[in-house]
């Protein structure tokens, strides 16, 4: 089955091409040059750049395949939740393809399609198993029974995303946009144990998150520093901060799967890319007698063949989207598999 992806949910313009579980292209037209100057994404500008860029995005993608629109058989399309303008042009371009090459249109769930990038790898975990979802708009646990729902939420974020207090966190230090990857570079030579952060929504049986909690202790912390901090310095805060986060978000993630008795986790998203988050993850979940599944790098952040792959299992069930798709910019995952 080769299936066409197209995902532009955010500030990510991109394409793929997956043969079966083969990625055969996967295309990522990033926009942080363009938001970098106002320190985060500005949805306007990222929906007319979406709109400009997704012809050659999908025509590269094809061509790196080496497929036409008439090898396909299907197209698969971000329809929600995420900026709307960005949205729209992922679906609006999907749809004009599968009406002119007469394939079947199926609408993916973002998050569902982070689900997914765990199924790109070898080996990839075989359901049921627990899913830490962890990027700039979303922080979840969530039991996925098998790809297609019905998922249950086990635990979220109470406020914002983890992939939000890196970013906040590195805006407040004077780090460039996005803050995610600067604080895990600057981290890898600062020592976590520097300064102490709080254990937030503490409990074994708590597998809410605020991460609002921690980006305000981080506030109160630098309150009673020389600012802007340098050298040694700001790599330790950062390590700290970092610590932090992975460890909130680890125990109770490694907690919900035992719990769950399906001895897997699968750990995606963007922050998923973040080094210690993966090398403590392996490390922790030895104790835990859990199987830790973590997809590339490249397939944490928001990529095309994630969401492929998300459409091609929708799509060999026979599952269509008619041609009217919306695009809805809130979707919870929770209605997916019930309707
Ligand atoms: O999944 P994603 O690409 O887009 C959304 O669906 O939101 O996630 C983007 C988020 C950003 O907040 C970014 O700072 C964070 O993932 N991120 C990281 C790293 N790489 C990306 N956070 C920590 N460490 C990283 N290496
Ligand atoms: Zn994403």
């Amino acid at each position: 089955m080769i299936v066409l992806g197209l995902e532009s949910s955010c500030d990510e313009m991109a394409a793929a091409v997956l043969a079966d579980r083969t990625v055969r292209s996967s295309v990522v037209r990033s926009q942080v040059d363009l938001h970098a100057a106002y320190g985060g994404i500005v949805p306007e500008i990222a929906s007319r750049d979406h709109a400009l860029h997704v012809g050659f995005v999908i025509e590269e993608a094809l061509e790196k395949a080496k497929v036409t629109p008439s090898m396909l058989d299907g197209v698969a399309v971000t329809s929600g939740p995420g900026l709307i303008g960005s949205l729209l042009a992922g679906v609006e371009a999907a749809k004009g393809l599968a009406v002119a090459a007469r394939k079947p249109l199926i609408g993916v769930h973002h998050l569902e399609g982070h689900i997914a990038s765990a199924l790109l790898e070898n080996p990839a975990p075989e359901p049921p198993f627990v899913a830490l979802i962890v990027s700039g708009g979303h922080t979840s646990i969530v039991l996925v029974p098998e790809l297609g729902g019905p998922y249950e939420v086990i635990g979220q974020t109470r406020d914002d995303a983890a992939g939000e207090a890196f970013d906040k966190t590195a805006k407040s230090l004077g780090l460039g946009y996005p803050g995610g990857v600067e604080i895990d570079r600057l981290s890898q030579t600062g020592d976590p144990t520097a300064f102490g952060f709080p254990d937030v929504m503490p409990g074994r049986d708590n597998f809410a998150f605020s991460f609002s909690g921690l980006k305000t202790a981080a506030l109160r912390l630098l309150e009673r520093e020389t600012l802007p901090l340098t050298g040694q310095r700001l790599a330790d805060f950062c390590a700290s901060f970092q610590d932090a986060v992975v460890e909130n978000l680890l125990g109770k993630a490694l907690r919900a799967t035992r719990r769950s008795q399906t001895g897997r986790l699968i750990i995606v998203g963007g922050v998923a890319a973040n080094q210690r988050l993966r090398e403590r993850a392996l490390e922790k979940a030895k104790g835990h007698q859990v199987q830790v599944y973590l997809p590339s790098r490249a397939n944490c952040t928001d990529n095309a063949a994630m969401i492929a792959c998300a459409g091609m299992v929708r799509l060999a069930r026979g599952e269509r989207s008619p041609v009217g798709l919306a695009a809805r910019a809130h979707w919870p995952l929770q209605d997916l598999g019930r309707s």
